[in-house]
């Protein structure tokens, strides 16, 4: 693995963004981050939706100063762009998660960690120091071993929970083809699920028995997670949970009814399930049913300011950035991500200036319109 130094001739775009990425990694780990499920009809039209719509700038609005800042669960962030949450991140660099939560922690950004990270909920607490962190749960068909994962988040400072309901083992032709799992390099499996006590009391006999990895797949994934779940985790926890991975309005409904703290809007970047609603065609629906009671993110194509504006306007409140920054983290580790960051971060702010927006709020006020 080459890792350019020279952070002058670091990308701008996504497309280049994605050819350093693929020149900096090996092809199998590249396949990994950039691959959508079956035909990837989603993981184009994630992209492609975004073309479709178009918002009204507005003029002379006096614009001299823009303030990008939000407020989410009463604390102030420097941007409404956020990480999503991405595991196995060791496949495209060795320092993995700890990277990146280092660079969210200067940029001023939650860090959210993936139950599937290549480190430990305690390993990237740390790295993260005093930065902002939520912790991405996917529930595991053991409700001791969630209970305790939940437990280990909260002791070790994350302030909120995203708990992922739209994974399941999924049909991934490039991973098949290259037997690609993103263990299967020397790396550990699931290390926060591995080095959970809990997990570790309960099937340390299994393990001996059985293996360890046949062991935590009798427990994960779980795609029988159902609402009255969600309910259960609500009495162990009094964090947010914010739920990822809503498509249908009904759905959102039904989230709310259940105690949802906030929506993502997602289908996990057309890793999942090939043929489905791109995201940002959800969001308006969805924005519609939830009426401003809890926040909505949006997360699947967005790979730059315009996305995060067509994303505002129909409705979201932030917006997570996914392959883009995993781009970032092959091609410079640390800097990479701070630097795919930042840029977001500047051409947002540019184009608030541009568009005669001051605040957030007055990008949710644009007029937006479907084109072709
Ligand atoms: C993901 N995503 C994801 N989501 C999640 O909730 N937990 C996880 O562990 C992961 N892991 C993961 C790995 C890789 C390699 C990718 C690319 C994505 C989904 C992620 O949070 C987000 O929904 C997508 O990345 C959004 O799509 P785009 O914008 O990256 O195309």
């Amino acid at each position: 693995m080459t890792q350019i130094i020279d952070m002058k001739s670091f990308p701008y775009s996504y497309e280049e963004l994605e050819r350093m990425a693929a020149e900096n990694t090996s092809p199998e780990a590249f396949d990994y981050v950039q691959s959508g499920s079956s035909t990837e009809q989603t993981l184009r039209t994630n992209v492609q939706a975004f073309s479709k719509y178009a918002f009204k700038p507005r003029v002379c609005t006096g614009t001299k100063v823009v303030d990008s800042k939000i407020e989410l669960f009463g604390e102030e962030y420097p941007f409404p762009i956020f990480f999503a949450p991405i595991g196995n991140q060791k496949v495209v660099h060795p320092e993995g998660e700890l990277a990146s939560a280092r660079a969210a922690n200067r940029l001023n950004v939650p860090y959210i960690a993936s139950t599937v990270s290549s480190h430990t909920i305690e390993e990237i607490a740390e790295a993260s120091g005093n930065g902002d962190r939520w912790f991405q749960l996917y529930a595991t068909k053991d409700q001791d071993v969630t209970n305790s994962l939940i437990n280990r988040a909260e002791k070790n400072g994350y302030t909120a929970i995203v708990l992922t309901v739209d994974m399941a083992p999924s049909w991934r032709i490039k991973d098949m083809r290259n037997q690609f799992l993103p263990f299967s390099r020397g790396q550990k499996p699931y290390p926060s699920i591995v080095s959970d006590p809990v997990f570790q009391e309960k099937y340390g006999t299994s393990v001996l028995e059985n293996g360890l990895e046949k062991t935590v797949r009798s427990i994960f994934p779980n795609p029988q997670f159902s609402w009255d779940q969600l309910k259960e985790l609500k009495k162990i926890t009094s964090l947010p949970i914010i739920v990822k991975g809503i498509l249908d309005e009904d759905d959102a409904k039904i989230a709310l009814e259940f105690g949802a703290d906030g929506i993502v809007v997602s289908n996990h970047g057309g890793r999942m399930i090939d043929g489905c609603i791109p995201a940002i065609k959800a969001l308006p629906s969805i924005a519609e049913v939830v009426k401003k009671r809890v926040p909505i993110f949006l997360d699947s194509g967005i790979r730059s300011a315009k996305d995060v504006f067509i994303a505002l306007a129909l409705g979201a409140d932030a917006v997570f950035l996914g392959r883009p920054f995993i781009y970032g983290l092959a091609i410079a580790g640390e800097e990479g991500v701070y630097k795919v960051f930042s840029n977001q971060f500047e051409e947002f702010r540019r184009m608030m200036i541009l568009c005669g927006t001051n605040n957030i709020d007055a990008i949710k006020k644009l007029k937006i319109i479907e084109i072709n």
